[in-house]
C-alpha cells in the first residue's frame, strides 16, 4: 500500500514537472522569437544557423555546453558549423535572455 502511494505520489509530480517544462519551453521559444534568434534559427531545419535540435545533439553530455554557448551566442563567431558567423547577440539580448535560450536550446 505504501508502495502505490509512494508510485501515486511519484507520478503525480512527474505531471507536474512535465507541465512545467513544456511551460517553460513555450516561454523560451517565445523568447527566441522575440530575442531574433529564429531570425536565423529554427528547431529541426537549418537556416542560416543550424537547428536548435542538432546543437542539442552536438553537445548531448558536454557538461561545459551551456557556458561556452552563451559566451558564443554573445560574442557571436564562426568556424563550428560552418563558414557563415553569427553576429553578436550581446548587449542588444539581455544575458538572463540568452541564457534562458541556450538552456532550452541544449534541452531540446
Ligand atoms: C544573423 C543570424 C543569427 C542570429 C540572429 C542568431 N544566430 Fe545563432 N548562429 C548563427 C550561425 C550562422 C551559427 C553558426 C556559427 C558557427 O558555425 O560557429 C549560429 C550558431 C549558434 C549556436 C551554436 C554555436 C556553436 O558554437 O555550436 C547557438 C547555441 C546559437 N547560434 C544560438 C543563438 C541564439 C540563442 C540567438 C539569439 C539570441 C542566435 N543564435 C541568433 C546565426 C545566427
Amino acid at each position: 500500500m505504501k508502495a502505490l502511494l509512494l508510485a501515486i505520489a511519484a507520478a503525480g509530480s512527474m505531471l507536474v514537472a512535465t507541465q512545467a517544462g513544456a511551460v517553460d519551453a513555450a516561454a523560451a521559444q517565445a523568447l527566441a522569437q522575440k530575442s531574433g534568434c529564429l531570425a536565423c534559427h529554427s528547431i529541426d531545419k537549418k537556416v542560416l544557423g543550424p537547428a536548435y535540435k542538432d546543437v542539442a545533439a552536438k553537445y548531448k553530455g558536454d557538461k561545459t555546453a551551456e557556458a561556452k554557448l552563451i559566451a558564443k551566442v554573445k560574442a557571436g563567431g564562426s568556424g563550428v558549423w560552418g563558414p557563415m558567423p553569427m553576429p553578436a547577440n550581446s548587449p542588444q539580448v539581455k544575458d538572463a535572455d540568452i541564457k534562458t535560450v541556450v538552456e532550452w536550446v541544449l534541452s531540446l
